[in-house]
């Protein structure tokens, strides 16, 4: 059985190129979901307390370890959700992700947003005045909470990082504490193709993982799996669309984490294919005039009121998060 290619983080620990994605799932997908994948040859498995749905995981985990596999060969990621970036609220999230996974530790811990909403009140707390809207903690900074996250202990955290944080952003961690984020996970994929963001992690040693790579097809938007120059490549592969975006990634060097319930994708997704140069250029090409990014909190229902990306193209209106 074949495990994939396997990459090096900046603190020595490995972890598999490509892993298996697990947001958005009816009951019981997940479970099946990663239990298929172990079997299969996954190690790496891509997780977040905001999914709701890490006790199905845990379930999983229990019928793999050790049968399958043992605990060590595991890659695990999750994210500390929103409303626990209160330095006193950190750690106790994390024990409840492990508890709800059945883990003593975790290879990986992202700090999931840039964003602190209040503690105590849910995942998505009301905001009180504005309907559709989550109240935000504007007091909370992000080097507060990274303060907090890097003084977690080794013993329940290999490994400690950020997920959808700018340039400006990890710059200001980096400032306040010393301490490099490990690894940044954000959204890339040919529309959304982060080339800044990852030329500057490639120069810090922050590696990145990809995530929406598929192109996520949430928002009723053309369906990267289905666009024709992807198909083009795929035919001549003979691979199929979504297996040509993961070696898009796989290209530029960093993790990818497609998202799949169904058995038969599961599968077909871990199949590596390779692209030339040619086929890659011809595919990042598509990005150039089409750029899209799928996962917008200010879109999300119900939205968080906060404009969280740097980009000239994004300065939508929103409060910016409170960084130091
Ligand atoms: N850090 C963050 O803020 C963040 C945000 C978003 C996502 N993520 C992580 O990244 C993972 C992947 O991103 P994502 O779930 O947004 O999107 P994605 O992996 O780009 O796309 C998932 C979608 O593609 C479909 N799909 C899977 N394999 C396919 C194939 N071979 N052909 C055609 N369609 C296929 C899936 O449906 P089926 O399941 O029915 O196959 C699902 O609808 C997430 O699951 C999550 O773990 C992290």
């Amino acid at each position: 059985m074949s495990l994939g290619k396997i990459l090096t983080l900046s603190n020595d620990n490995t972890l598999p190129q490509i892993g298996l994605g697990t947001w958005l799932s009816k009951p019981h997908e997940v479970e099946n979901a990663v239990e298929i994948a172990v079997r299969h040859g996954y190690r790496h498995l891509d997780l977040a307390r905001v999914y709701q749905n890490q006790d199905e995981v845990g379930r999983a985990l229990k019928k793999v370890i050790p049968s399958v596999v043992k605990r060590e060969e595991l890659f695990i990621t999750s994210k500390l959700w929103n409303n626990s970036h209160q330095p006193a609220e950190v750690e106790k999230a994390l024990d409840e992700t492990l508890e709800q996974l059945g883990l003593e530790y975790l290879d990986l811990y992202l700090v999931h947003w840039a964003v602190a909403f209040p503690p105590g009140k849910g995942l998505f707390p009301p905001h009180p005045t504005k309907e559709g809207e989550v109240e935000l903690d504007t007091e909370t900074s992000l080097v507060d909470t990274w303060k907090a996250v890097i003084k977690l202990p080794k013993s329940k955290v290999r490994a400690v990082g950020v997920s959808n944080f700018t340039i400006a952003q990890i710059e200001a961690l980096i400032a306040a504490t010393g301490v490099v984020p490990i690894v940044n996970q954000v959204e890339a994929h040919p529309l959304l193709p982060q080339d800044d963001l990852v030329a500057y992690s490639k120069e810090k040693g922050i590696h990145i993982t990809a995530y929406s790579p598929l192109g996520n097809n949430l928002v009723g938007k053309p369906k990267l799996t289905e666009h024709k120059v992807v198909q083009e490549v795929a035919d001549k592969l003979g691979a199929t669309t979504a297996q040509v975006l993961v070696a898009w990634g796989a290209y530029r060097g960093y993790s990818v984490i497609p998202k799949s319930v169904q058995e038969s994708r599961i599968h077909s997704n871990f199949k590596q294919v390779e692209l030339s140069k040619e086929d890659y250029e011809k595919i990042t090409a598509i990005g150039k005039e089409n750029r899209t990014r799928f996962n917008i909190p200010i879109t999300y229902n119900p939205k968080w009121d906060i404009n969280l990306f740097d980009e000239e193209e994004e300065k939508v209106a929103g409060h910016k998060p409170k960084v130091q």
